[in-house]
């Protein structure tokens, strides 16, 4: 059976590059859920779909063909065929992701994908709602989490990094929204589940987060294995 280990959280606390180096670490898998919502986002912005008219998302979808494949240990995101990895980081798509991963049709879309990934193999996917609905028998979940001030500026700096502009107080209001939309939909809205260890890394260094987490997966691997 395939060990598999959930991590969910708001936008910008880490997720991604923590689980991608614990995966690292452990030899996992590593699942960006976000980068599949973002792929569809990507189609629904070009094909220019009403999402609200749930019959036509629906036709769209069938329409739509997403898949994944791993080049030197990184997800590349393809739709129908194309290689769209280097398109959906835009905030034109971050935005549109925000809004269409709140309509069932897109993730009844991934949630069989998903599942599919975690069934055959050792798994650390991140999301918003991994441990709650993809996954409930994870052997180890995560919410991990940081203070919105803290998100607001390590997201300022990376894309000062990346020579794009960047207004503090601008990129803060994004995030509250998208926390409120992430928090408040319908289906599947980000909580934290039950039985998950609550990381908040607002005064944690990266290294700090990866061996946490690390630690905990290697303890309970080894309870499984006994078990
Ligand atoms: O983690 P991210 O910023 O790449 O995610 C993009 C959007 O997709 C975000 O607004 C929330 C949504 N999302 C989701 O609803 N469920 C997931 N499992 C992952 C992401």
């Amino acid at each position: 059976m395939s060990f598999n280990i959930a991590i969910d959280g708001p936008a910008g606390a880490g997720k991604s590059t923590i689980a991608r180096r614990a995966a690292e670490e452990l030899g996992f898998m590593y699942v960006d859920t976000g980068a599949m919502y973002r792929t569809i986002a990507l189609y629904l912005l070009r094909s220019g779909t009403d999402m609200e008219d749930e019959k036509k998302l629906r036709l769209a979808l069938d329409h739509m063909n997403i898949s994944i494949d791993y080049q030197d240990g990184v997800q590349q995101m393809y739709l129908n065929g194309e290689n769209v990895t280097g398109l959906i980081r835009t905030e034109e798509v971050s935005c549109m992701s925000s809004r269409s991963s709140a309509k069932p049709p897109v993730r009844e879309k991934l949630l069989k994908l998903q599942r599919d990934l975690a069934a055959r193999y050792n798994v650390i996917m991140d999301g918003r709602d991994i441990g709650t609905v993809i996954l409930p028998e994870a052997q180890l979940k995560v919410y991990l989490t940081a203070s919105v001030e803290e998100r607001a500026r390590r997201r300022c700096r990376e894309l000062l990094e990346k020579g794009e502009n960047a207004d503090l107080s601008e990129i803060e209001k994004d995030i509250r929204e998208r926390d409120y939309r992430d928090m408040h939909r319908k289906t599947a809205p980000l909580k934290i589940a039950e039985d998950a260890v609550y990381v908040d890394s607002s005064d944690m260094t990266i290294n700090e987060v990866i061996g946490r987490i690390t630690e905990l997966a290697r303890k309970r691997m080894g309870s499984a294995d006994e078990g």
